[in-house]
């Protein structure tokens, strides 16, 4: 009886729990035999029926084995035939990217100006001297062309080719070529790559990002380059933004101006990045020397205009504080995450 409930709760799950049954109940030492053999001290008179009833359970034992062992042996099958998937795995999570703080910034700025009649131009970042610095007021040997530290590209095959092509600095260059190419009116902006021979570090890199604009027509005056860069820095940062012009130099300009605006991190009141000044330099602007349009094959008498060129790097530090312009280009993906969805 107790061998007989035994096998009732003996519950086989696996190859392992199978074979532990087989040598409990069915083998030659299993408690089943044992009891066969204690047939013999049993009474004559009784060893018929507890004969039967031992093979009575010898038989239920068999057919519990065969029936346990069929049905290990259709999940092993199921098992082969379906690859393993462990369902309990965690799933590889289907990152989407995210668009580069640089992108992002680009992107804005070329909004605003477009926004009112700008149109966006391009031009090659391996340039000659003429279109980087000739053009534009740089005379040959001037200490003006210290002012950006050059790359010079070298031709292959050919020793030093009187340094005439390189890296552009700027992308003025493009100013150039427009004017060159198109009559004024002229309303364009540039973004683009610029590269200057600098060391490496949290303020400085010889890879960066510039928007220039430039606007020719008749009648363009100082007024309207001002104008048109209050409403951008209006448009570009936080209300209250205080915005001032200060003379300055560009070979190309004249007059010329830095755009300082009132700093986005510490709100003017001095931090690390606006050097305690409460003031941040953003972009440099002036009119457009008549000799640079000159130069373009335009009538300085008739047409005149201004341009302007920033930093993308340095706008989008100080709208997202950045305080280290490496990180722009580590890709690590800490950084990157903190623009999702903008
Ligand atoms: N090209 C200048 C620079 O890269 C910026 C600038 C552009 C200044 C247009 C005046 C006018 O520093």
């Amino acid at each position: 009886k107790a061998i007989q409930e035994e096998i009732e709760r003996f519950d086989v799950a696996s190859k392992e729990d199978l074979e532990q049954f087989r040598m409990r109940f069915i083998s030659r030492k299993g408690v089943i035999t044992e009891l066969f053999e204690g047939l013999k001290t049993v009474p004559a008179e009784n060893r018929r029926a507890v004969g039967q009833e031992l093979n009575g359970l010898k038989n239920f034992a068999q057919e519990r084995f065969d029936g346990f062992s069929q049905q290990i042996e259709k999940q092993q099958s199921a098992a082969n035939s379906a690859p393993p998937v462990d369902l309990t795995l965690p799933t590889i999570p289907n990152l989407t990217g995210t668009r580069h703080p640089l992108s992002l910034v680009r992107q804005r700025i070329i909004q605003i100006f477009e926004r009112i009649g700008f149109n966006v131009a391009d031009g090659p970042e391996i340039e000659s001297d003429w279109y980087n610095f000739g053009a534009l007021n740089f005379p040959d040997n001037h200490p003006a062309r210290d002012m950006q530290d050059t790359f010079f590209v070298e031709k292959v095959g050919e020793e030093a080719s009187g340094a005439d092509i390189l890296l552009r600095t700027h992308t003025s260059n493009v100013q150039i070529r427009l004017m060159e190419r198109q009559k004024p009116p002229i309303r364009s902006i540039m973004p683009g790559r610029v590269y200057r021979n600098e060391t490496i570090s949290a303020r400085a890199h010889c890879l960066f990002h510039q928007v220039e604009g430039i606007y020719i027509d008749r009648n363009v005056g100082f007024k309207d380059l001002k104008d048109t860069l209050y409403h951008f820095v209006k448009e570009m940062f936080e209300p209250g933004t205080q915005i001032r012009f200060r003379p300055s130099y560009f070979p190309f300009t004249e007059p010329s101006a830095e755009i300082d605006i009132s700093c986005q991190i510490c709100g003017g009141k001095g931090c690390n990045i606006c050097k305690h000044s409460g003031w941040v330099e953003i972009a440099g602007s002036g009119m457009v020397d008549p000799q640079v349009i000159a130069n373009c094959g335009i009538d300085p008498e008739e047409y005149t205009g201004f341009a302007f060129g920033m930093g993308i790097e340095r706008i989008t530090q100080l709208k997202y504080v950045v305080n280290d312009l490496r990180l722009y280009t580590e890709n690590d993906v800490r950084f990157l995450r903190q623009f999702e969805g903008l």
